[in-house]
């Protein structure tokens, strides 16, 4: 028996799923998503099956021919949930499991109509990554496995139900329901698996793409987006033909947990990208990237996840750099590397979670999210570039995703790679310091920027009693704001405060990731006039991002304690319950 991730109960001496097929049923009243999953495997088999799940109500599991399989919950984790096993009679092709998700399903947010744009109709999505596919249904839940899929989605007029696969249509089913049917010719591990259902109208953005999102949303949505198909062919550009036919947007109600997810041929968006300037698109220039790394290349479990997210990043900023400019590519890495020291410094020097290469058995990965595998990631890729160059380094990436394609690989696989294609350079850039040691290596690449420069020089002289002046601003990226607002000392005093709001109309940015580190900075110095807008965001953004950092300054101090809990008692019912988990974790932390 083997166990090889050690988030999943996946046992690689036994039958392996290769295709899925679902038929659900969608019940906003109730909170309930129930119907089969039937499970194909890769050649017939018998003897024990383990299967992921979290809180399944099972009803009944029969093989793909109708006989009766014996089944219980034969152990039980906090991370890894429940083992489910199943005892396969002889010559099993599949299993057919009847059941139904709980309401409280950790892949699953339900949101009332009040928190959607139109405030007519519900609205219900999924977010697998990393671990919670098995809340939606019994699975091998690991990265390393790969699966395609068919399903069937019955949900109530006039609703839409759209996945992470092509559409395949739709049919009335009685009773004021209809069922949307899909199918996934490309192989995909579980955590890619993703739904949404709402009042849904699209925009077409270009032959590869288009955006969906709730009718009142979608037009702003498509002007916000409209560079997709040039992004798309630079992607191509530099990583290889694009492997999902369709790369197609989805803009979720504000209550989605994430900024993106790379959801294969349906990316799935928060709002806040909406800033009617285009300024946050790296967003999808991240996801796209992750149609190379990430999802052709994958990660074999969440332990090696800096290979999903590091790589990607470094994607990321290669389109950003093609599209934009080397010196606008500067400032996102200048805003990442920002990022990147507060996470290590919470962390602390020697946590073994400042690691690229982590060891998560028994830690959920969601406790440990950071910047980390992303930032500590990217900088690591460019330092292999910048020691062998570019070009050599665009080969090997090249070669990197051609040989791994539709494959889950360990870090150790990915340093083989590297050792074998270009050798010794591993060891030359003190490659064990960054895979297996903590914290950020001496080594670290700088970026040089004459933008950069100026705007960091004048962020650290405000102490100095140096100030932007508006002339000077006036031109500034939104980047540059940002790098500035990052490099103000903080706590500010109350009239510091003012003054850059009153010169600067922070409140007002349509921009949130300037809006949210301002609102962050104002509230870590007790500068109470910008509460009442953070408890409208605090209230209606469920994005761990703007979250964990608005409730952390306010907990920061006394004064605000008591605001931060209540407006979190009010409000928590309503986030999805990954952001509730964040943001109690922050009070737990705080003692409160
Ligand atoms: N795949 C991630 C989101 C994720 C990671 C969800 C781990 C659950 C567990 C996605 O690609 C991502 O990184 N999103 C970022 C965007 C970014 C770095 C530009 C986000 O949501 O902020
Ligand atoms: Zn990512």
């Amino acid at each position: 028996m083997s166990r090889f991730d050690p988030h999943s109960w996946t046992d690689d001496t036994q039958p392996v799923t290769r295709h899925l097929d679902l038929d659900w049923r969608v019940d906003f009243s109730r909170r309930r998503l129930a119907g089969r999953a039937a499970l194909t495997f890769t050649e017939p088999g018998d003897g024990p099956l383990d299967l992921d799940a979290r809180g399944l109500e099972i009803t009944a599991v029969r093989t793909a021919d109708g006989r009766d399989v014996p089944w219980r919950v034969a152990e039980s984790e906090s991370v890894r949930g429940d083992r489910l096993r199943l005892d396969l009679p002889a010559d099993t092709a599949g299993v057919v499991v009847e059941y139904a998700a709980s309401p409280e399903a950790l892949a699953l947010g339900w949101l009332e109509p009040v928190q959607t744009a139109g405030k007519q109709h519900p609205f219900l999505f999924s977010q697998c990554q990393p671990i919670h596919a098995r809340t939606l249904l019994p699975c091998q839940d690991t990265p390393r496995y790969r699966v395609t899929y068919t399903a069937r989605v019955t949900v109530p007029q006039p609703l839409r139900a759209v996945m992470s696969a092509a559409d395949e249509g739709c049919e009335a089913a009685g009773d004021g329901e209809q069922t949307w049917r899909f199918r996934m010719p490309q192989p995909i591990p579980t955590y890619l698996l993703a739904l949404a259902v709402g009042r849904l109208a699209d925009a077409e953005l270009g032959p590869r793409s288009r955006v969906f999102a709730e009718p009142e949303t979608v037009e702003k949505a498509a002007w916000e987006f409209a560079e997709v198909d040039h992004m798309l062919r630079q992607a191509e550009a530099l990583f290889g033909p694009y492997a999902w036919d369709r790369f197609d947007l989805l803009v979720m109600p504000p209550a989605f947990p994430y900024g993106g997810m790379e959801n294969p041929r349906l990316t799935f968006l928060t709002p806040t990208l909406i800033a009617g300037d285009r300024s946050l698109a790296n967003v999808v220039a991240h996801e796209l990237a992750h149609s190379w790394t990430g999802n052709l290349v994958t990660n074999a479990t969440m332990n090696d996840f800096w290979l999903n997210e590091g790589f990607t990043v470094y994607a990321e900023r290669r389109i950003i750099e093609a599209l934009h400019g080397p010196e606008v590519m500067a400032l996102h890495a200048a805003i990442g590397r920002n990022g990147l020291e507060r996470h290590l410094a919470d962390f602390g020097p020697d946590s073994p979670f400042t690691r690229l290469r982590t060891d998560l058995a028994g830690v959920d990965p969601d406790a440990v999210y950071s910047l980390v595998p992303y930032e500590k990631g990217f900088l690591f890729v460019v330092l292999l570039e910048r020691h062998v160059g570019r070009e050599r380094w665009d080969a090997f990436l090249r070669d990197y995703i051609d040989t791994f394609r539709f494959r889950s690989i360990t870090t150790d696989e990915f340093l083989a790679f590297l050792e074998e294609k270009l050798p010794g350079v591993y060891a030359a850039v003190d490659g064990p310091a960054w895979v297996d040691g903590p914290g950020l290596p001496d080594n670290a690449p700088r970026f040089v920027s004459e933008r950069l420069e100026r705007v960091q020089r004048l962020a650290a002289g405000w102490e100095r009693g140096e100030r932007p002046d508006p002339d000077t601003v006036r031109d500034w990226l939104p980047e540059e704001w940002q790098i500035f607002l990052q490099g103000l000392p903080r706590p500010l005093p109350e009239a510091d405060c003012a003054w850059l709001d009153t010169t600067f109309h922070l409140t007002d940015s349509g921009n949130n990731e300037i809006l949210v580190e301002w609102l962050a900075i104002a509230a870590a110095s007790g500068y109470a006039p910008v509460l009442p807008r953070i408890r409208e965001i605090l209230s209606t953004v469920g994005r761990m991002k703007y979250l964990k950092p608005l409730y952390k300054a306010l907990l920061s101090r006394p004064e605000t304690r008591d605001f931060a809990r209540e407006v979190f008692e009010s409000v928590k019912e309503s986030y999805h319950p990954l952001s509730r988990g964040a943001v109690a974790g922050l009070f737990e932390d705080t003692g409160d």
